[in-house]
């Protein structure tokens, strides 16, 4: 049965079935569509997985006349790395390959401020399961700063100018502005706002790139509440003058049980370190089906793609090729193809990726630790 719960996005929750349309027009988004070449090659713009943006169109100009821009992120460190989070790796990595400069920050401290107050463990997981997996996925260390928001900068300048920034910033909004885009309000989301604002916005910073220049923060919906606030905020304080920040805004990527992947429910997602034993058998046993109950039924009325979430992996990028994934399409739909054998197809997918990344992840540790010693 379908839960009937109303759709709430923001950063603090995500819950109900989630409509994009609605979401684009209550967050005041633009669709995306009509992109270059370029973009059209990576599968998550091809298939509209990212569907929304804010003023998109300076990242699609820097990248045409090849003017410098830069891709900033962040990153809650919590529990595994999963195919969820790999969505945000792909594009990142995308980016640096369009040639944009990459800052990603660890969102430490608003870890600490919201939900786990170890700052060992959050450091940890963030190397260990963020870090590595990124690079093992194929982030260039080179061109990359990564830093954690505990501890921006070993360059003193450099540390001063980002913790002034997150600080000013608190001049140029309101206690009302606060409540009318969060809703509900704590001092510790306040400060963790005002601290990714400056995260986006801190790379035009003279310490840093030096002027003024097109940033593109790749983010899940949950996060344009931030956006929007840094977006006012950036353009108020007139002792910097930024330029606006882009974004794109991706869909997520159903549980395999349907509804929300989570962190804290293991059976709710499959980690990039998970064994391919692991995996086939959490794709067998747990995720969910748009078949019918027999197999009778199945070849008479066919199949459900859309809330199949063997299919949805595929369409998320585990099968790149259109054609391949269209044909999967329409014989799961007409009844040709059966739950059990589109399910095989995914773990024949998963598990020759599964092992080519975990061998990946050997060198990409190596290199991790030359990075940050
Ligand atoms: N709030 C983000 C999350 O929950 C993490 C984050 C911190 C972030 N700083 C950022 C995201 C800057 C994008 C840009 O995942």
């Amino acid at each position: 049965m379908a839960e009937k719960i109303t759709q709430k996005v923001t950063p603090w929750e995500v819950k109900g079935k989630i409509d994009y349309d609605k979401l684009i027009k209550q967050f005041g988004l633009k669709p995306l569509q009509h992109l270059p070449e370029t973009f059209q090659k990576n599968v998550l713009f091809r298939r509209e997985i990212i569907f929304a943006h804010r003023d998109f169109k300076q990242i699609v100009e820097a990248v045409q006349k090849k003017k410098t821009f830069v891709m900033m992120t962040g990153l809650m460190p919590s529990g595994k790395f999963h195919f969820g989070h790999k969505l945000v790796a792909d594009q990142i990595i995308f980016y640096q390959s369009l040639g944009a400069k990459v800052y990603i920050a660890v969102a430490d401290i608003e870890a600490y401020n919201s939900r786990n107050p170890n700052m060992k463990e959050l450091r940890e997981t963030a190397i260990k399961e963020y870090l590595t997996n990124y690079v093992a996925l194929g982030l260039k260390l080179k061109n990359c700063d990564f830093y954690f928001q505990s501890a921006r900068s070993k360059n003193g300048k450099q540390a001063n100018a980002y913790y002034s920034l997150a600080n000013m910033l608190a001049r140029h909004a309101t206690f009302n502005e606060f409540k009318a885009i969060y809703g509900e309000i704590s001092p510790g989301k306040m400060s963790s706002s005002l601290l990714q604002a400056a995260d986006m916005l801190h790379p035009q910073l003279k310490e840093f790139e030096g002027k003024p220049i097109p940033i593109i923060v790749p983010v899940g919906s949950d996060q344009d509440p931030h956006l929007r606030l840094a977006r006012d905020v950036s353009q108020r304080i007139k002792a910097f003058r930024f330029k606006q920040l882009s974004s794109t805004y991706h869909k997520f990527l159903p549980g395999l049980k349907s509804g929300k992947m989570s962190s804290s429910d293991p059976l709710s997602y499959i980690a990039l370190t998970d064994t391919p034993e692991e995996a086939a058998r959490k794709i067998k046993k747990y995720a969910f089906s748009g078949g019918q109950p027999t197999l009778e039924e199945h070849r008479k009325k066919g199949g459900n793609p859309e809330v199949d979430i063997p299919f949805q992996m595929l369409k998320y990028g585990l099968e790149p090729n259109d054609k391949k994934l269209k044909k999967i399409y329409d014989d799961y739909k007409s009844g040709k193809l059966l739950s059990g054998e589109l399910k095989q197809i995914v773990i024949d997918k998963l598990t020759k990726f599964l092992k080519e990344h975990q061998q990946k992840r050997k060198k990409a540790e190596k290199l991790v630790d030359k990075f940050l010693n």
